[in-house]
């Protein structure tokens, strides 16, 4: 590793993996031998369209992605498709109930960017007649503090799904909050999507159901659970598998709407760039794709298959964060740290604690830059610390990480025994 670089802990942009950065640079000069630069070439030419398609086909592979679905790229990050995402479902939902009186859209908010997702939601909502927002269930009221994202609800009673929704929305992983679904099926911290494909089944509705997961925070860390059931997983890029700019999108085929079409029949006008079909007829380029940002998706998406796909990622990152909590573990123990999370909802990507004492927070990320650590300050709006371990941050800067934390707590140790 070049001498300069240090462990990178940032929750996004984030840690790239340095065999990729290195090979990326003699693409940024000459990509796959046309003799001009990624970031030069035409996104129609025949060697970028190649790169685009092996693209796709390195995530339909990794994820096992069935037919049903497309795998679309555009731009627009995170809060692009929090728009994009109601406005094709609505459209949706229009062509498919054009008599409808009323369509609802169900969020499920579990920390602060399904919040957000939600919020507008609602504006989106207000220019179209009959929609509206259903918060089918809040985390916060469940918390400890009854204020804050701890947790994920684990009793399927505490969630008011609608009938028939034109989506059901939730948020993979929290990465301000730190809170996760559980990728076991089983656990009751999972996603319940068994229980809305019985309750769909019970009602004699058909089973295609119009889930929506924003997984930009753990896409390609582990295996999708039920991912043949949603309507649209998106993500952007920056965390887990490139740079920012690139927005991902799996899209099952019954969610590329005609949206000029249910225009006409009373649903809000789409832009063409946000609407999907736009970009599955274009196989995603309808206008100029982030050509770099893809480059380097593929190039780490190569690496990830040599490494044995999600299925590594989730066994490395399962150990990485194992590590980490059980480091925030033994400074509870001694009075140092306080997890912020409760047991079960833990996200495996972005691991946040607290540092307890006057200024004491200072010196641990004081610390931890002397160290060579960067990037674990908590996002602004909540505080604390935030370790994020993205698939690129390697388990000896981890290791590195949880040293600090036990020299850390043993010093705390030390001034209690003095005082
Ligand atoms: C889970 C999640 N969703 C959405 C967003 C917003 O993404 P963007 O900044 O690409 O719009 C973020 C950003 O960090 C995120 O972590």
């Amino acid at each position: 590793m070049p001498e300069e670089r240090v462990a990178n802990f940032s929750a996004g942009p984030s840690a790239l993996p340095i065999s990729v950065l290195e090979e990326a640079n003699k693409g940024l000069l000459n990509f796959n031998n046309t003799g001009i630069g990624i970031a030069e070439i035409s996104h129609r030419s025949k060697e970028f369209l190649a790169f685009l398609a092996n693209l796709e086909t390195l995530i339909r592979d990794q994820l096992h992605v069935p037919d049903t679905h497309s795998i679309l790229f555009t731009q627009g990050g995170g809060y692009g498709q929090f728009s994009a995402v109601v406005l094709n479902m609505l459209a949706r939902h229009t062509l498919l109930h054009p008599e409808a009186e009323e369509r609802t859209l169900d969020y499920v908010v579990t920390g602060s960017w399904s919040k957000k997702a939600a919020e507008e939601a609602r504006r989106l909502a207000a220019g179209q007649r009959g929609a509206k927002v259903n918060v089918v269930v809040d985390g916060r009221p469940y918390s400890k503090d009854a204020k804050s994202f701890d947790n994920i609800p684990a009793d399927p009673t505490s969630y008011a799904w609608s009938t028939d929704p034109a989506l059901i929305y939730y948020c993979d992983n929290e990465t301000v909050d730190g809170v996760q679904f559980s990728g076991d099926a089983q656990s009751p911290t999972a996603f319940p999507v068994q229980q809305l494909i019985a309750a769909a089944q019970a009602r004699g509705a058909p089973p295609l159901l119009p889930l929506v997961a924003d997984h930009s925070s753990s896409f390609m860390s582990r295996p999708i659970p039920h991912l043949a059931d949603h309507a649209i997983i998106y993500a952007g890029a920056q965390k887990n598998i490139g740079p920012a700019g690139l927005t991902i999108l799996i899209v099952r085929q019954d969610c590329l709407p005609d949206v000029d079409a249910a225009a006409a029949l009373g649903a809000q006008p789409v832009p063409f760039s946000l609407a999907y079909k736009t970009l599955a007829d274009s196989k995603s380029v309808f206008n100029t794709p982030p050509v770099l940002p893809i480059y380097i998706a593929g190039l780490v998406l190569e690496r990830a298959k040599t490494l044995g796909g999600v299925e590594y990622f989730k066994e490395m990152n399962g150990r990485k964060s194992a590590a980490v909590y059980g480091a925030i573990g033994e400074g509870e123990e001694k009075g140092v740290f306080r997890r912020k999370v409760q047991q079960g909802s833990e996200s495996g990507m972005n691991v946040v604690f607290e540092v307890l004492g006057e200024g004491r927070e200072a010196e641990f990320l004081k610390g931890a830059e002397e160290r060579g650590m960067k990037g674990l300050k908590g996002h602004r709006s909540v505080g604390g610390i935030r370790a994020s371990l993205y698939n690129a941050v390697t388990e000896e800067e981890v290791q590195k990480l949880v040293d600090y934390m036990k020299e850390f707590i043993g010093q705390g140790s030390e001034q209690e025994v003095a005082a």
